[in-house]
């Protein structure tokens, strides 16, 4: 149910707008205070007192229009709503809230609020599919906003493919999923690896990597937020601590390593985002190394430990382990390699050279692998790789623990 939840709808002008009066009803019905903003082209093919009747409440459409009580309605609205759902939201509003652009009393609220957004697409395929609409897609899943559907099917303007809008009961079980976050994972204790390591070669010098641990902070974030009790062992990274979350910092695969051996024993589910350096230099000079005079300098380097590895080998029963694996060629093979080499349960295995893939970006595309099973994820922000990787992993531990 979702009484004490507030939904601010956005209805935009596309055919699909007669069935965002089931959206209304349906929220309604499940206990969702709702207030509705159309856009001007969206009273043409609704009445607005559809959606005032269906939502108890007056409907939005211009941003200068004098309501009598004095509040700044686009502010008041951004911050009741708990989630701001749009549906149908046509390519134009797609591309007017990835460029920040706020020119009616839809967009202007969606720009104030701090709510999650989600979005529900409805359009022609062509409009879909055209390279300005995806690269408008890319910019809003990396900012974090949600997206439900579309689908394929006959569209009304005869055409059949995608960019039909989901289905009412689809939509709202999709805010109702954003709306109520889940607690799965209280009681749980879990230990995420995340960023780069840092091995020092001279007092101002360093042998480091591209890791930026958006990924790994997305899986503490995310399990944070479903109850568990989280450690984060990071390496040097830009990114704040989520909240609630404890992280230990590190600086080379060695701290990493004693951090991490020491903890494991107390985890239930690790996960090891970490991009460690496989080496570090033999020596690492006191002083600041110098030139001399066009010699080559020879910089001797010897393996750090395989963390994954050592943990694979101290793994007790019922626990959880989770590998990554970034590659640039021969992505299955090499992972399921070392999801062997390293006892781990499951292995996201990512090609780092696919556009919207890999390090630094917001988005990530993985194929989450055990040893009998492949399941291949579309690009989507790494807050809902971090969520699926979750998911799959509670799966195994409820296999794991279930008696023979
Ligand atoms: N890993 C680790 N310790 C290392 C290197 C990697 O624990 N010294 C972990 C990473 O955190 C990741 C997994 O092992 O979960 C795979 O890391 P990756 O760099 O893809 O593989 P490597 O084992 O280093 O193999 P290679 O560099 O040869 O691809």
């Amino acid at each position: 149910m979702l009484s004490g939840k507030h939904v601010v709808l956005g209805v935009t002008g596309g055919i699909a707008a007669y069935k965002a009066c089931e959206v209304v009803s349906r929220l309604r019905k499940l206990g969702a205070g709702v207030d509705v903003i159309m856009t001007a082209n969206a009273t043409r093919l609704v009445a607005p007192l559809t959606f005032e009747t269906l939502s108890g409440a007056p409907v939005c459409v211009d941003t200068f229009e004098r309501t009598g009580a004095w509040d700044v309605r686009h502010i008041s609205l951004a911050q009741k709503a708990d989630l701001m759902l749009v549906a149908p939201a046509t390519a134009n509003l797609m591309a007017k809230l990835a460029h920040g652009i706020a020119d009616d009393m839809l967009t202007t609220t969606l720009l104030a609020t701090r709510a999650p957004i989600a979005l529900a697409p409805a359009m022609n395929t062509g409009m879909w599919t055209a390279a300005v609409t995806q690269e408008n897609l890319r910019i809003l899943l990396e900012r974090g906003v949600q997206m439900i559907g579309p689908g394929s099917g006959r569209l009304a303007c005869g055409d059949t493919g995608e960019g039909r809008m989901s289905e009412p009961a689809d939509i709202v079980a999709a805010a109702q999923k954003l709306l109520l976050p889940v607690r799965d994972m209280e009681g749980l204790r879990v230990l995420v690896t995340a960023g780069p390591t840092v091995e020092r070669i001279d007092p101002v010098r360093y042998l480091t990597n591209d890791s930026s641990g958006k990924m790994g902070y997305a899986l503490a974030r995310a399990a944070r937020e479903r109850g568990a009790e989280v450690t984060l062992l990071t390496g040097p990274t830009r990114l704040a601590t989520p909240q609630g979350v404890c992280a230990v910092p590190i600086v080379s695969t060695q701290d990493l390593y004693d951090e991490a051996l020491r903890r494991a024993p107390g985890q239930d589910i690790i996960v090891q985002a970490a991009a460690p350096a496989d080496y570090r230099p033999e020596t690492v000079s006191p002083q600041k190394l110098k030139k001399h005079g066009g010699e080559a300098l020879v910089l001797r380097l010897v393996e750090n430990p395989d963390v994954a590895q050592a943990i694979g080998r101290q793994k007790r029963e019922g626990q959880v382990l989770v590998g990554f694996a970034a590659e640039t060629q021969n992505l299955t093979d090499n992972a399921l390699r070392k999801l062997e080499a390293k006892n781990l349960d499951l292995i996201v295995a990512n090609d780092v050279t696919a556009e919207g893939a890999g390090f630094g970006t917001d988005t990530n595309i993985v194929t989450l692998l055990t040893r009998t099973q492949a399941q291949s994820l579309p690009r989507m922000s790494k807050d809902d790789v971090a969520n699926r990787i979750w998911d799959r992993a509670l799966e195994i531990r409820r296999e794991a623990l279930q008696p023979a």
